[in-house]
């Protein structure tokens, strides 16, 4: 059934586990991700970012996922993830989608609360949950504490300020494969966790150890975003399906079978299943 983030991340806050992220770019990922979904009982988000859609359109991706987050047993959110302009934040909204994030992470941390203000309130009108970006998780070596990290008394204000319904914090994770070892700062994740009622994001989650997810859900965070290892999971059954020279057709059921393991995966260490 499609439902929206609150009504996920509400009862994952409460009770001290993680709803996972995971982006899909074609039919054979989300068939993976849902059927992960289905099989451990767990509330699971889908969808695609912004800078996805060169892969795959908004309207493509709203018209195949849509009925299939519809029909699934399990609670899934339709989720618009790094929403970078409002145009196609309010095309994914008109199009279905029952989340968005708009991430102003780049800009100043008034023009970045204005921003996300308005689109709160045109969002929840509708009905749409919102998650936005406070501090800046980027892309490549963050191995130090850096400007970027969201503060906390930021973190509070931002909430206040924009209403959103769920906050993406950047606490030493990065996107893509980590080519340095990832220290997540998870006191700041407790102190902000602690500050604000708003469900907490971890982005980047591809590469993390077990125990870094262990030690971010205990410490706060609510939602966990994964792209790059089902990514890399669904090309290697790819890879090793045609050296075994079958054709395309037997090819993209293990596509899915890798997809399908390797999200299952995440969800027993976030703690997700048996949740729906
Ligand atoms: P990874 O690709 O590093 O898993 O990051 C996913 C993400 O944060 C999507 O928003
Ligand atoms: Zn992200």
């Amino acid at each position: 059934m499609l439902v929206s983030l609150n009504e996920v991340l509400k009862d994952a806050k409460k009770n001290k586990y993680a709803v996972g992220l995971f982006n899909t770019v074609n039919l054979e990922m989300a068939v993976g991700v849902l059927a992960a979904a289905e099989e451990l009982r767990s509330p699971v988000i889908i969808g695609s970012a912004e800078c996805l859609l060169c892969y795959s359109g908004l309207d493509d991706l709203a018209n195949m996922l849509l009925p299939m987050a519809k029909r699934a047993s399990v609670p899934v959110v339709l989720h618009f993830d790094h929403g970078l302009t409002e145009e196609n934040v309010k095309k994914a909204i008109a199009l279905g989608f029952s989340s968005v994030m708009y991430d102003c992470s780049t800009l100043s941390f008034e023009d970045n609360a204005a921003a996300v203000r308005a689109i709160c309130d045109y969002s929840h009108s509708k009905g749409i949950t919102v998650e936005a970006e406070i501090g800046h998780v980027g892309t490549g070596d963050i191995s130090a504490p850096s400007d970027a990290y969201t503060k906390p008394e930021e973190a509070v204000e931002f909430a206040r300020l924009t209403d959103c319904d769920a906050l993406a914090i950047a606490v030493g994770t990065s996107h893509g494969a980590y080519k340095f070892k990832p220290q997540l700062d998870f006191e700041r994740i407790s102190t902000i966790a602690s500050l604000i009622e708003q469900p907490l994001v971890l982005h980047g989650g591809s590469g993390l150890t077990d125990d870094d997810f262990r030690k971010a859900i205990a410490a706060g965070i609510s939602k966990i975003n994964i792209f790059t290892d089902l990514n890399v999971a669904c090309v290697k059954a790819a890879h090793d399906a045609y050296a075994e020279g079958i054709g395309m057709t037997d090819v993209m059921g293990r596509m899915s079978e890798a997809v399908k393991e390797a999200t299952m995966k995440k969800m027993l260490l976030f703690g997700s299943n048996g949740r729906a």
